[in-house]
């Protein structure tokens, strides 16, 4: 480029970008983020678009981190390891270690990082190289897909249907393997479904990635939010450890999610890979939401357990089963299986598109003429044709209610 060229190009904003940011696209969940913004300030609108927790973080947890601040101000803004601090590493191993039976090293096998975002990114970026290829099961979460293109990889989607509780099984997985498969990935609960694996699922998927030596992603952001009498079942006691990296994070079990806190877990070597990235792409996490971790864990977990047994899981079982209630009420012909965890259902609307070209017709118009706010399901996927996603986890009972009567009263008319 001359220099004339160049500065004319830098005027009308036309610049040559990296083929890397010009390969993605923007993530359709943040275009909508202006609805949700509006839907915040404007009463009238009823969301059940967005994954934010409406509820308060733990108060004397966030109460700790505004006195460590105050008291030792220097200290609690300072730099710290790569990883995070040892003792935050310490606080979330133990509580892995006494929940879930699984022992992870503090020192080795644990990185902090910016929400279950980065881990994922980091993840990717360490395990993949270009041309590989990631099963994940179709609809999936939809930070997925670009996250694995920027990595180089290529998405293989399996196809699951509510028909089936969106169970991705053994078989699915192993018609889905070809000779460029590197990673599978799985999240239990589900989002955009909700859905948990059975335990024969998750056992079978685990011995094809042990006998392909393969490696397993596990996605366990939504691990401690689940309804009825279901357990959480760490993917590693059916075996693949050495093969097995987990994300998570605290955005919606301690409903803190503009703090970015997460972390990765796997062998070793995977996170002393990790790591070297993370240096440059991060340097560290931040420390205050370090500080609200530990205290947030103390005493072996019992206070984290006490806010999401007391708070957290009744607050949105509740409003699950309005919402169950009004769909099948209001919306008999809608088709859905109940979520066992996380906060949504993902609705086959296919009984209900006449007039509408498409999901997203159906979504904008839902919006324009009734301000209720739903996601169009093929951002999450093929299998998202004619499904739109409700969360139930920003609005309280009546607003649920009102929501899916709006619908229901113009999808009738
Ligand atoms: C399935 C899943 N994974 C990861 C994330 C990332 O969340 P965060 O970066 O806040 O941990 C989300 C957020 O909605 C999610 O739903």
């Amino acid at each position: 480029m001359n220099a004339k060229k160049e500065s004319e190009d830098i005027v009308s904003g036309r610049r040559d970008f990296s083929e890397r940011t010009e390969r993605i696209t923007e993530s359709p969940i943040r275009r909508i983020a202006r609805l949700l913004e509006e839907a915040g300030e404007k009463e009238s609108i009823i969301s059940f678009g967005g994954g934010a927790p409406s509820l308060a973080p733990p108060k004397d947890s966030m109460e700790h981190v505004a006195k460590k601040i105050k008291e030792e101000s220097q200290k609690s803004v300072s730099y710290c390891s790569t990883p995070g601090s040892l003792k935050t590493r310490k606080a979330i191993t133990k509580v892995i270690e006494k929940e879930e039976d699984v022992q992870v090293d503090p020192e080795k096998e644990i990185t902090l990082t910016h929400g279950g975002t980065q881990g994922l990114y980091a993840t990717l970026q360490t395990l993949l190289n270009p041309g590989q290829e990631v099963i994940v099961q179709d609809p999936e979460y939809v930070g997925y897909p670009e996250t694995i293109k920027l990595a180089g990889g290529k998405l293989n989607r399996v196809k699951t249907t509510w028909e089936e509780d969106f169970q991705m099984t053994p078989e699915k997985v192993n018609e889905a393997i070809t000779k460029d498969t590197e990673v599978v990935m799985i999240i239990s609960p589900d989002n955009p479904t909700g859905r948990m694996l059975t335990d024969e699922n998750l056992k079978g998927i685990v011995e094809i990635v042990e006998d392909e030596d393969l490696w397993l992603i596990t996605d366990d952001i939504y691990k401690s939010i689940i309804y009825e009498d279901k357990e959480f079942t760490n993917s590693r006691h059916f075996g693949a450890r050495e093969n097995t990296v987990t994300c998570s994070s605290f955005s919606k079990t301690a409903s803190i999610p503009g703090m970015r806190l997460g972390y990765t877990y796997g062998p070793k070597e995977v996170i002393k890979n990790m790591t070297r990235l993370l240096q440059y792409e991060a340097l560290c996490i931040a420390n205050p939401p370090q500080l609200f971790a530990q205290h947030f864990l103390r005493e072996k977990g019992k206070y984290k357990r006490k806010y999401i047994n007391e708070t957290v899981v009744p607050t949105y079982k509740h409003r699950k089963d309005i919402m169950k209630e009004e769909l099948e009420d209001k919306l008999p012909k809608a088709g859905f299986s109940e979520p066992s965890g996380a906060f949504y259902f993902f609705v086959d609307m296919n009984p209900y598109m006449e007039g509408f070209e498409d999901e997203e017709d159906l979504s904008t118009t839902l919006y324009e003429e009734e301000e209720v706010v739903v996601i169009p399901g093929g951002y999450f996927g093929n299998e998202g044709k004619n499904h739109v996603r409700f969360t139930f986890v920003s609005e309280p009972e009546e607003r649920i209610r009102e929501g899916i009567t709006r619908i229901s009263e113009f999808l009738k008319s």
